[in-house]
């Protein structure tokens, strides 16, 4: 898809497809009222007639209006003219994605940056509209008709395309804003490839998708951008270097686990790095603490936070970000077998703690606290882990909001805003000392499961005991990374908006003060 801007007379650009916005009450935008003026007011006649109403997203197809080049008119429904904010302009650039998905024009010619919207300039408008535009258009189709050599030739791939649209421009006032928007469309082609990226990765299923795949794309990152370098720890190295809880969790598997190390260096070269870690378990079966049947096949995704780490990093190697990052993946696949951990098995963790594993279907927590422990060596600015770690989080947050823990109160603060700036949400969780006691054991340092009560706290609660070097945050992201069920099922690329915004933030930040 290509994305640019175009500048002129509005009545007299020819396009497929001219979008416009109408707010409450058949108040018209600038760009309305200029299409209205060469249609003789046709258009406020049809609004008249009170079919949309201008309600937000309320939408309309116009054909054929007289006097103007534009074939078409989407008129879109903007709400309040003096309430506008984030959350609804989002949701009219979702369903202005959705509508433009539905058409058979190829081109379109977006009027939206005008639209005011509280404390958001045309860059963040142009970011949002790409973002969600794309999002629209996404759809995994890697397994469908997939073309074997037995029916190699005979036209087996399936009709992928989801929809006609191969450019969108912005309809900008000036020059100067057309250069502004311009930039804009470069980063969030940048945000999007990554974020497209992580999507892929979470939907190709686990046969596909193992620790090995994982490792596999990590080492082509780094041959595509050389500011990227890419380390596998293996399993031997692992066992080495004492990671037991790791060990513990993929020694079921007979898929090898790999923690995956991807070093991106866009900032100076003696700035420390921030560290992203995800969680990467490329299948949960629960383990000896198996599953049921019904939904397990959704556990694919419970390598979404690896999907989010690498589709960021992605996004801020493309963009060349000047910023010093470290990816890690925790890679490793949850499989009952005869060689693997039991409840009740005790192991010791890289950090020298032991932990009794009360339920092998806590595993996210034990490949995680290897990895935070290993991500000290690289004197980290912060860490963010990012893990689709508990059900408990579903049941608290729903899907709207991925839940926040930190130690740090600038990092929540910062992580907080990205969220509110991309509405890619964060709610921040207590990670009060009290809670620490649920994880009591008889036998080690600690159990691996805290109860019933307040299940995605005592999970950060295990995780805070192995971040103490660092400010950390931790995003249990169960709820929002991915939909579940029927056709429809599928990876969000959440939260790779809100990590990629936390970044670009970071930097415009430390420009300012240094
Ligand atoms: N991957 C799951 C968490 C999960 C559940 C993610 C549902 C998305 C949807 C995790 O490994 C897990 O199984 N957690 C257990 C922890 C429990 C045994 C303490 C859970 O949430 O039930
Ligand atoms: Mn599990
Ligand atoms: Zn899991």
């Amino acid at each position: 898809m290509k994305y640019g801007t175009k500048k002129g007379n509005l009545a007299k650009m020819r396009t497929p497809c001219l979008v416009l916005g109408i707010y409450e009450n058949g108040v018209l935008t600038d760009s309305a009222r200029k299409i209205d003026g060469a249609c003789n007011g046709s258009l406020k006649k049809i609004l008249q007639r009170g079919d949309i109403t201008g309600k937000p997203n309320q939408v309309m197809l116009l054909h054929d209006l007289p006097g103007i080049a534009a074939t078409r008119v989407l008129l879109l429904g903007l709400g309040d003219p003096d309430t506008m904010d984030a959350a609804r302009f989002i949701g009219i650039a979702r369903s202005l994605g959705a509508q433009l998905n539905t058409l058979a024009a190829r081109h379109a010619l977006c009027c939206l940056l005008e639209v005011n919207c509280e404390g958001r300039n045309s860059n963040w408008k142009t970011l949002r509209l790409v973002e969600h535009i794309a999002a629209a258009r996404y759809c995994y189709t890697d397994m469908k008709g997939v073309t074997t050599p037995a029916t190699a030739g005979a036209k087996a791939k399936a009709e992928q395309k989801k929809t006609e649209l191969e450019a969108l421009d912005f309809f900008v006032p000036s020059k100067s804003e057309a250069t502004q928007v311009a930039a804009a469309i470069t980063a969030a082609k940048a945000l999007v490839l990554g974020m497209n990226r992580a999507k892929d990765l979470a939907n190709t299923p686990s046969n596909i998708c193992t620790p090995t795949y994982l490792a596999r794309h990590a080492q082509k990152l780094a041959r595509k951008y050389p500011s990227v370098t890419t380390k596998v720890v293996s399993e031997e190295e692992m066992k080495r270097l004492g990671m037991g809880a790791f060990m513990s969790v993929t020694q079921g598997s007979d898929q090898p686990g790999k923690l995956i190390v991807i070093t991106y260096k866009g900032g100076k070269a003696k700035t420390k790095p921030h560290v992203i870690l995800g969680k990467g378990i490329t299948f949960d079966s629960g383990g000896i603490s198996l599953k049921p049947g019904a939904g397990m096949h959704e556990m694919i995704f419970d390598m979404c936070g690896a999907a989010s780490v690498i589709g960021t990093i992605t996004a801020i190697a493309e963009q060349r970000l000047p910023i010093n990052v470290v990816g890690m993946v925790a890679a490793a696949e949850n499989m009952p077998s005869g060689v693997a951990s039991r409840p009740g098995d005790i192991v010791t963790t890289m950090s020298g703690q032991t932990v009794e594993i009360l339920n092998t279907d806590a595993e996210g927590r034990l490949v995680l606290c290897d990895a935070l422990t290993y991500a000290s060596r690289f004197k980290p600015l912060t860490v963010i882990d990012i893990a689709t770690l508990t059900g408990a989080c579903v049941i608290a947050l729903g899907n709207q909001a991925s839940a926040l823990y930190a130690n740090d109160e600038e990092l929540a603060a910062d992580l907080i805003k990205a969220g509110e700036d991309t509405q890619d949400r964060v709610w921040r969780m207590p990670l009060w000392e009290e809670y620490q006691a649920q994880l009591n054991s008889a036998f080690a340092d600690m159990a691996n499961i805290g109860g019933r009560e307040a299940g995605s706290i005592t999970a950060a609660c295990f995780l805070a005991r192995y971040t103490k070097q660092y400010r950390w945050a931790h995003l249990d992201i169960a709820g929002t990374a991915y939909r579940g069920g029927g056709a429809k099922k599928g990876a969000t690329g959440r939260p790779v908006t809100l990590l990629w915004e936390y970044m670009n933030q970071l930097c415009a930040k430390h420009d300012a003060t240094h």
